[in-house]
């Protein structure tokens, strides 16, 4: 009952998952792509038959708030990762920052149960996926679409104004609002 870090939150869904590959979503990353975030991450998983990670390049400075994974392209968008660190405070290996969308072989959870806590004293994800990377290969997968940090108060804003203004009931009265409230 104790929050102990995403690779624990994981971990406490094993029973549920059993012995199959899984995805893992986390609801503040919010990607609007004609295919799902996790589909193309699924479709890249059942090509290679390896864990898949979701990929995207940030910009230098923001590389210390992610999972930043390196490694060689297979196929485009596609990276086989040969290093991944949480959250590097310096000399991060690339700028391909890990969003909250992985699709991930069972046996990440005897990896978990192994790991020991990580940057910030937390179970972390990106620990096990390290193991996981070097133990029988991790693929990377650069997604297509639009990305927005839900975690981050105006990334939650700014979400809310991408959806709406793509409803055709709510563009024009919501460009309105915001007129109305910037005066
Ligand atoms: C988590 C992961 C991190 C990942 C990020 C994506 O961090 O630990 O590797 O890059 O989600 O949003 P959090 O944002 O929960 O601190």
């Amino acid at each position: 009952q104790e929050p102990l870090g995403l690779g624990h939150a994981v971990l406490c869904a094993r029973d549920v998952v059993g012995d199959e590959p899984f995805v893992v979503m986390l609801g503040d990353d919010i990607i609007d792509a004609s295919v799902p975030g996790a589909k193309q991450l699924a479709d890249c998983y059942a090509r290679h038959g390896l864990g898949t990670v979701a990929l995207m390049e940030v910009p230098p400075e923001e590389t210390s708030m992610y999972g930043i994974a390196a490694g060689e392209e297979i196929e485009p968008r596609t990276i086989r990762i040969e290093r991944i660190v949480e959250k590097p405070k310096r000399d991060p290996p690339s700028n391909l920052a890990v969003i909250g969308r992985y699709v991930l072989p069972p046996r990440i959870f005897q990896v978990l149960d192994e790991v020991r806590p990580g940057v910030g004293g937390e179970i972390q994800l990106t620990d096990a996926l390290a193991v996981l990377a070097r133990e029988e290969g991790l693929l990377g997968y650069r997604f297509e679409g639009d990305r927005y940090d839900a975690g981050d108060r105006l990334g939650y804003l700014r979400a809310n104004l991408a959806f709406a203004l793509k409803r055709s009931d709510l563009a024009g009265p919501l460009r309105e609002l915001m007129k109305e409230m910037s005066r």
